[in-house]
């Protein structure tokens, strides 16, 4: 989605704008743009990449202290340099860089076009940017008023960045809906949508609330709402390194964080389970506990890869806890009016802790009574500010488009509460409840192992590289791995892949099985081995070719399948953080092999802050 960038002090903006603009390409965009003021503006933008823009801008002047810096990913006009951010107002005297959609962006348009007003994009921005100018100059109010009054009036989400002619040394940030965050530095100021443009500057960072405003001036920053109440900011200090935010020797961000996923587990259980005997601790749960082992019913709702963590947590919670569990795409469940009763409990999942359908189905939740509690990755993000009580995943910035370890830590997190929940309702016994978490500690070494031989998978990857459909196939706690493994070979090389609970395979996939379909089964040793060992004959009796994900020391499925990857047996339960780790490698593998832009896919974003 969308990325900002923002800098007043006293160093030239442009090479900090750039470097942030940098930083934010993971989001996912389509064309990049800055303003740069020194006396008058400048505004250079261009379709295509950041690196498009540095050559663009060669030999233009990008002199100037105060600067704006925009990567955008389209949703009102085509990606193009008119539609291409910042956007100057008519008469020049605003600029204005956006993230998020003007829901009645269309009625505005039509009534400044009667008051004589003409547009050059096709954006939604575009509108608000000529709003705010005609604002100022009808009602002959300050820059800040005119801001303030203009976002009054619009309708849907912005995270904004403005500057004004007559005010140089100001910008204003407004947000509502899609984050944006402010850095405090010694005599300037940082913007960005995120921390991770920032803290190579300053650790010093202040997140805007929905209806926050933050005037920025060189030596004065004052924060009110958009109603012109003042407010005291909360500044907090990150403990962000900049290491975990570049590349560290891997040649992608994506295999980086394949290989960091044992840190990530492990750093996400520390400080969290105690010994002799073993215990979980959850602090962030402790005053929803109550709530948590008496609830009827959890729902747990999230997107893409966070909703196939909640899928894992599904089979974690009913199987180690015995409360019912429903999944749902939060884009479904707030718009199809559930039925949500006082003692069920929402879990909400996020890598970023912004997506936008996300944070409304909590909103959503919370109006109907629910207590809501959110798995997050990203601190200090929208969601975990929104939910009552929380578990952060420690997974360490996931800058890869493709979730990774973000799913393996939101994994372990789902396991320790349903461990927890387990042996406080007493479904598991105390034996059953000391041999999990035994096994989920031993589960970062057994990764290790996994990764420590990945010639199998190279050679899987070269082999399938060409195929043009695949699928996946999993019982049980794998089926949502099965899902996970094939939407990361659809996100990053463009193979169009399926993902099935096993046995569903008869009621229609069977039919496409022919000496072309790849069918990736994942069939560890677990109650439900000899089922699927019957699946892999079913695919083989149809000329399939299969490629099993097996339990080491297998022989069985090794006589039957063309290819194994073995992963180390770990309890049922904890399968699904070995059994993706082999998926996750062999579609970065394939897009690799394939020429794919494998941290940036085309069309997708890290973060998704529109609906
Ligand atoms: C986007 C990303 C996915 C991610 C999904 C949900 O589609 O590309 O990798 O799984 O959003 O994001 P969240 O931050 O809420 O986990």
């Amino acid at each position: 989605m969308c990325g900002i960038v923002g800098y007043i002090g006293p160093k030239n903006a442009y090479p900090i704008l750039l470097a942030g603009l940098k930083r934010l390409e993971y989001r996912g965009y389509d064309s990049a743009g800055i303003a740069l003021l020194n006396g008058e503006s400048r505004v250079y933008k261009c379709k295509g990449k950041v690196s498009d823009l540095e050559n663009y801008v060669i030999g233009k002047d990008i002199s100037g202290t105060v600067g704006i810096g925009h990567t955008r990913w389209a949703t009102h006009g085509e990606p193009n340099d008119i539609n291409a951010h910042p956007h100057v107002s008519m008469n020049g005297l605003f600029i204005i860089i956006h993230n998020g959609i003007i829901e009645n962006y269309s009625r505005l348009k039509r009534k400044l076009e009667d008051r004589g007003y003409t547009f050059t994009s096709d954006t939604d921005t575009e509108v608000l940017v000529n709003l705010i100018e005609y604002i100022y100059m009808k009602g002959q109010v300050t820059a800040e008023i005119a801001v303030r009054l203009a976002l009054t009036k619009v309708i849907g989400a912005y995270g904004i960045l403005v500057t004004c002619k007559d005010e140089e040394d100001m910008i204003i940030a407004a947000r509502k809906g899609s984050p944006l965050v402010v850095g405090v530095g010694d005599g300037e100021y940082f913007f960005a949508s995120d921390a991770t443009p920032i803290i190579e500057h300053t650790n010093r960072v202040v997140y805007l609330n929905d209806n926050d405003v933050a005037i920025v001036r060189r030596d004065e920053i004052t924060f009110k709402t958009v109603m012109n109440v003042k407010i005291t900011p909360i500044i907090q200090n990150l403990d962000l390194d900049i290491g975990e935010i570049e590349k560290g020797g891997f040649d992608h961000f994506m295999l980086k964080e394949i290989f960091e996923q044992s840190r990530a587990i492990e750093d996400t259980f520390r400080g969290r389970i105690s010994h002799n005997p073993f215990n979980i601790h959850l602090g962030g749960l402790f005053h929803v506990m109550d709530k948590l082992i008496n609830a009827k019913r959890i729902i747990i709702i999230g997107c893409g890869t966070s909703w196939h963590a909640g899928l894992v947590g599904e089979y974690l919670f009913e199987e180690l806890a015995r409360i019912p569990v429903e999944v749902e795409y939060a884009s479904e469940f707030r718009y199809r009016n559930p039925v949500i009763l006082p003692d069920d409990v929402v879990v909400a999942i996020s890598q970023s802790g912004e997506t936008a359908d996300t944070l409304a189905a909590i909103k959503l939740a919370k109006e109907q009574g629910a207590t809501v509690i959110g798995i997050c990755n990203v601190v200090g993000s929208s969601i975990p500010r929104e939910t009552h009580a929380g578990v952060y995943t420690h997974a360490g910035p996931e800058i890869g488009v493709a979730s990774t370890k973000a799913f393996t830590a939101q994994v372990t997190v789902l396991s320790m509460i349903a461990m927890l929940l387990g042996h406080e309702r007493k479904v598991i016994s105390e034996s059953e409840y000391q041999s999990l978490v035994s096994a989920l500690i031993e589960i970062p070494s057994k990764i290790d192992i996994i990764l420590k031989d990945i010639s199998e998978i190279q050679k899987i990857a070269d082999l399938y590289k060409n195929s043009n459909n695949c699928l996946y196939l999993g019982r049980g706690f794998l089926f949502p791995v099965a899902l996970e493994g094939a939407l990361k070979l659809k996100e990053i090389s463009y193979i169009h892949a399926e993902g099935y609970p096993a046995a569903e395979m008869k009621h229609g996939p069977i039919a496409l099985i022919d000496q072309n379909m790849p069918v990736f089964v994942l069939a560890t040793k677990d109650k439900s081995y000899e089922k699927i060992v019957s699946n892999i004959q079913e695919v083989k009796a149809r000329k399939g070719i299969v490629i099993a994900v097996v339990s080491e020391g297998d022989t069985v499925i090794k006589g039957l399948a063309d290819h194994v990857m073995e992963v180390p047996l770990t309890d049922e339960a904890l399968t699904p953080l070995l059994a993706v780790i082999p998926l996750q490698l062999l579609s970065y593998y394939i897009a690799v092999l394939r020429g794919c832009n494998v941290d940036q896919p085309r069309n997708l974003a890290k973060s998704v802050t529109v609906e």
